[in-house]
């Protein structure tokens, strides 16, 4: 299925974001007000992503993307580090075989070299598993960068084309780690923070952004119902007047 470009045609607006986007962010201050160490908000954290999953199923969301690990985490400490490629491994044990009976694909994109041979065969295992589940395609960023992503799209796209210089938008976004997505209608970030922090770049160049300052693991459904209302309150111009959008 190809999806139509935000800046090259001027795609569908759904009333139920097709593709909603998470940064999961504050899941160590969460866990710091409770005089609990940060890891503590990473386990919550992963409950939270189960919560979300299963409502944006209900809700009938096609994609869901969650930011999980950035290519700038590894600036963390190395114990917070280790705690969250564990809490990886076993988010994966736990819940593979559930999504699978949910009809929900998996994914994983980011540079996934950096990672343990063990946690890439299990990656692989899980996307084999669900490849051709449809109800939801859930999303997960991991030693992912949107200029990582903009950087190996453009160097498979040169390579796909020898000898040329002059390149068109339509000749790199194949290449991107999500072409199988149309772009995010709708991007939330919890935690109070109001930045991209390198997530995705290309992609978010006609999502409606959404802030809160609710710590990721105090993220429920009705927060989630809440961002989508407030979806559902903006007129998405893509370049236009708001005139022509009433013709
Ligand atoms: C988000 O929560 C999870 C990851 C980045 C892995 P944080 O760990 O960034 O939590 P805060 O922002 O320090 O509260
Ligand atoms: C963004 O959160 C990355 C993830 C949620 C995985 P960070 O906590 O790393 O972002 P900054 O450092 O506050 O921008
Ligand atoms: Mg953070």
């Amino acid at each position: 299925m190809r999806y139509t470009s935000s800046t090259t045609a001027v795609p569908d607006v759904p009333n139920v974001p097709r593709h909603v986007a998470i940064i999961m962010d504050g899941n160590g201050r969460w866990a710091t007000k409770r005089f609990l160490p940060r890891v503590a908000g990473h386990v919550k954290g992963v409950e939270a992503v189960r919560t979300v999953v299963e409502a944006c199923a209900l809700r009938g969301v096609e994609y869901l993307t969650v930011f999980a690990f950035s290519s700038e985490n590894w600036r963390r400490p190395e114990e917070e580090v280790s705690l969250l490629m564990r809490l990886f491994v076993t988010a994966l044990e736990r819940e593979v075989a559930k999504m699978h009976a949910n009809n929900i694909r998996l994914k994983v994109v980011g540079d996934l070299t950096r990672f343990d041979q063990k946690l890439q065969d299990m990656i692989a295992a899980a996307e084999r598993k669900t490849a051709n589940n449809t109800r939801l395609t859930v999303t997960v960023c991991a030693n992912y960068g949107g200029r990582w992503d903009i950087m190996q799209a453009i160097g498979k796209m040169v390579a796909a084309h020898p000898g040329a210089t002059d390149f068109s938008e339509e000749q790199l976004a194949p290449h991107l780690a999500m072409a199988y997505a149309p772009e995010p209608d709708l991007f939330i970030r919890t935690g109070g923070e109001e930045r991209i922090s390198n997530f995705l770049l290309w992609q978010l160049a006609y999502t409606e952004l959404y802030f809160t300052d609710t710590y990721w693991p105090d993220f429920t459904a009705e927060k989630l119902d809440e961002a989508i209302a407030s979806y559902q309150h903006r007129e998405r111009r893509f370049g236009r007047t708001g005139e022509q959008l009433k013709k």
